[in-house]
């Protein structure tokens, strides 16, 4: 199945039976997921879905359960254009088994910095890798009728201040760089959607910039799709509009009231034909996805596919890295084990499958490391678990040992319409918990008080913690404890679960009774919360100081000492890599722990494995300390059956690391210029401002410049072992009719395991040009070789590849001359090189 043929006449005849009032409408969601529908007039609406590693359906937290895929980093890690094709193709089925038709995905921004909140949802630094594999990703989707929504359109590579801060970046690195996954995939797959950021670029908010959508995207590249908004990232009435902005996301609708787009086409400032050129494009997208024959938007349902199960197993399993394997510790085989003690440490119970945020999905079932290590290994083994390093984020919500007004567990929880809790509330309700997340509420209020009676079992100093979306406090018998002066930093971080909370501490005795009280009032208006303004939430948490401050490493250390192997399982939680903030540290949480972790168990256990689950590089100052190193990524919810698979040599590994490695966050290319500046705006806000310094030289780029740039890597971009060893012979280039290069090399797997090798084609100058990269990717392609046997894999580019934006002459341009090909197993590890001669070339974008 593919899309619908659109009928124009069909399109024109709906079009001219709705009213300008009802098209207006129709440019804005009618609630959270779909668009309007006018029944009588017979337009129907669609159903949208997030997101790039599952289709979640409408519930942010706890809906009907989902398959979980691995997440665009691990999938981008395989090199494996099939693997893309057929997760899209899964994700096609799954979009409709949550009644939708357009999935919110994928996700194609470059990584720009390793601690960029949503890099995990996005492919790679290499703006080719990514466009190629969400080429294949989109191709998947849409060939089973299901539209993708390409996002978020563009320069989105940070979390901090997402809603306002100005990302400056000139013309030659948003073209070369952070435009180009979106021109590779647009061009090759033509995605039905396109998503807008939140964010400013270079003074401009990307859902009302003319550069970007009119002449840009719908111009130079030709595209005809939607246009949406990112939820709550349309930023204005008119200029939205004007500049190409189809839909806003979510409704009802914040900018595009009808009255006030009403008034803006009386005064002219839009026009109607405007008005009817958005309308078409939903239209038209109503039509492609066979809407108007069928408007069914069916219930949700929870499909376990055992074939979508063997795909995410493979998939997440070729993905992951080897980065380290000393004295062949890896694999751990059945015969090796046999009988054998291993300690399992770290996150060995609790599967790290996704991100937080929108890419976050309530998966049908999470298979932890341990699980898929009994299954693989059998009973010959003594597994030995203990957790090791605390990890926790948030205190947990403050449930216990609370009593509300009625005399019942749980805390009483007061409305009011005033900005101050004081005097009748307006309405009242009880809750077990203290939390009130204001998604899908219709009422707003002014004010909320939560009040509960606590008795702790334990004195101690525990420790007290909230965040509220506006200004919130708590109080201990009369006395404020903890503050929060302003508005949360980021609403949908707080929706999502991830904003920081600083924690204090206040001494309680055992069975004493405590009057707790925390109010939160409304944001203020200039909030920056986006979709959340003005709306009432809060949460508040807590944790024994026993609990809190437990020496769980001690225990962890004895194990390992006990034990023939040990495995630290290390990552980060979706409450440490989530949309709507930045990680705080390069370091693996919390405040240093998982690096104590693997420190302590590898001095105790010279057979110590670890295995990292998290979206981007890390700090790894334990490298030293362990024998073998494997990045896992967020994989799915196989997770613990494709790490199995690649631990105990089930699966040869072959995944090659998508991004580079730092040794430390002062090594990064944009370091100096993450997240950015805060500067004093005009209207007294502070605004963030960011400068895309570093230009083109993103990620290899820049680590490529010279030799003491290189000694800034840990582990290179494309890098990655196997349990077998691969060599490359014989590479030779042919430029075919001036316009395309064909590379062929022999791959001869050398070892006695069989295995996937990804051969890696960079191309650049002969005598390399300061203002361009030395070497950068032009095509790859993944192998697989038997022992001894030897393959020609054939590589083909396309000259045009290896042009430059020429900001001057407004052109992409390629000098005549000599170019150096270089074949590799990383972008480090070039194994043949070739020359070229090529003509000069120049083209319009
Ligand atoms: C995210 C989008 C997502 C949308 C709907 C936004 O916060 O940035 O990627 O599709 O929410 O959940």
């Amino acid at each position: 199945m593919s899309f619908k043929k659109v009928d124009p006449e069909h399109i024109e005849s709906t079009l001219s039976k709705l009213t300008l009032e009802e098209k207006i409408l129709l440019l804005a969601g009618k609630n959270f997921w779909e668009t309007h529908d006018f029944p009588d007039k017979g337009v129907p609406s669609v159903k949208t879905s997030d997101g790039p590693n599952g289709a979640r359906g409408a519930t942010f937290k706890g809906g009907v359960t989902a398959a979980c895929f691995p997440a665009s980093s691990l999938l981008a890690a395989t090199w494996d254009l099939d693997a893309a094709k057929k997760i899209g193709n899964a994700l096609a089925d799954e979009t409709r088994s949550k009644g939708a038709r357009v999935l919110l995905a994928p996700t194609v921004c470059p990584h720009r910095h390793p601690l960029g909140g949503r890099n995990f949802e996005s492919f790679s630094e290499d703006p080719f890798l990514a466009g190629k594999l969400a080429a294949q990703y989109i191709h998947g989707l849409q060939e089973k009728g299901v539209a993708a929504t390409i996002k978020h359109y563009a320069v989105n590579e940070q979390e901090t201040c997402r809603f306002t801060v100005n990302e400056t970046v000139a013309e030659r690195a948003l073209r070369e760089i952070y435009l180009k996954p979106f021109e590779i995939a647009i061009k090759e797959a033509n995605p039905l959607a396109v998503m807008t950021a939140y964010n400013i670029v270079n003074g401009t908010h990307a859902d009302s910039h003319e550069f970007l959508l009119k002449e840009v995207l719908r111009g130079q590249w030709g595209w005809k799709g939607l246009v949406m908004s990112d939820w709550g990232g349309t930023n204005s009435t008119v200029e939205s509009l004007n500049a190409g902005l189809d839909l806003e996301m979510p409704g009802p609708t914040r900018w595009r009231k009808v009255d006030e787009v009403l008034a803006a086409v009386k005064s002219g400032a839009v026009s109607e034909k405007t008005i009817d050129e958005r309308a078409r494009n939903v239209l038209e997208l109503l039509a492609k996805l066979n809407c108007f024959e069928d408007p069914s938007i069916p219930d949700e349902r929870a499909i376990i596919l055992p074939e979508h199960q063997k795909l995410i197993r493979e998939v997440g399993s070729q993905g992951i890295v080897l980065l380290k394997n000393d004295g062949q510790l890896l694999p751990l085989k059945k015969e090796k084990v046999a009988k054998k003690k291993i300690a399992l440490l770290g996150f060995a119970k609790e599967a790290l499958i996704h991100g937080g945020g929108s890419a976050s999905v309530n998966a049908h079932y999470r298979v932890t490391a341990e699980e898929g290590l009994r299954r693989a290994l059998g009973d010959d083994v003594e597994f030995k678990y203990t957790k090791g390093a605390h990890t926790f984020r948030q205190l947990p919500l403050m449930g216990d040992n609370v009593v509300n007004h009625d005399g019942k567990p749980g805390w009483t929880l007061d409305f009011f319409a005033a900005d101050e809790p004081s005097g009748e509330p307006s309405s009242s309700t009880s809750a077990e918990q203290p939390t009130y997340v204001p998604i899908f509420v219709k009422e707003s209020w002014g004010s909320v008080r939560a009040t509960t009676q606590f008795t702790p079992t334990q004195s101690g100093n525990h420790y007290l913690a909230m965040s509220g979306l506006g200004r919130s406090k708590i109080s201990i018998d009369g006395k404020v404890v903890y503050e929060q002066k302003g508005n949360c930093y980021d609403s949908m971080a707080f929706l999502l679960g991830g904003v920081e909370e600083p924690e204090v501490q206040y001494p309680f005795e055992a069975s004493k009774t405590y009057s707790i009280e925390i109010q939160t009032v409304k944001p203020t208006s200039k909030g920056g919360l986006s979709m959340l303004d003005g709306l009432i939430g809060f949460r508040a948490g807590f944790m024994t100081e026993q609990d809190h401050n437990e020496d769980v490493l001690s225990d962890a250390v004895e194990v390992a000492k006990r034990s023939d192997f040990a495995i630290v399982f290390t990552g980060h939680t979706p409450d440490w890599e989530t949309e709507g903030q930045d990680q705080i540290s390069f370091n693996l949480p919390r405040n240093g722990s998982q690096d104590r972790l693997v420190a302590a168990v590898g001095g105790a256990n010279p057979n110590t494995v670890v295995v990292n689950c998290t979206g981007v590089a890390v700090a790894m100052p334990w490298l030293n300390e362990v024998k073998s190193v494997v990045q896992a990524w967020f994989p799915g919810q196989e997770a613990g059956n494709a790490i199995a698979d690649v631990l105990t040599g089930a699966v040869n590994p072959a995944g090659r690391l998508p991004v580079s490695f730092p040794h430390a966050l002062e090594d990064a290319p944009a370091y100096g210029n993450f997240p950015g500046e805060f500067k004093d705006g005009e209207d007294g806000r502070r605004q963030l401002e960011v400068t895309y310094a570093e230009g083109v030289f993103v990620g290899y780029r820049h680590y490529d410049l010279s030799e003491e740039h290189r000694s800034k890597v840990l582990f290179p971009f494309g890098y990655g072992l196997s349990y077998t060893t691969f060599t490359h012979g014989n590479p030779k280039a042919v430029v075919t009719g001036d316009t395309s290069v064909e590379i062929t090399v022999d791959v001869t797997n050398a070892g006695t395991t069989a295995g996937s090798e990804v051969v890696q084609v960079y191309a650049g100058a002969k005598l390399a040009v300061p203002e361009n990269p030395v070497k950068e990717l032009v095509g790859f392609a993944k192998v697989p070789v038997a022992p001894g046997e030897t393959k020609t894999a054939t590589i083909t580019f396309a000259t045009r590849q290896l042009t430059h934006f020429n900001e001057q002459s407004k052109k992409w341009e390629l000098e005549a001359g000599d170019y150096e090909i270089s074949v590799g197993q990383s972008v480090r590890d070039i194994t043949g090189k070739a020359n070229i001669k090529l003509p000069a070339l120049s083209y319009d974008p």
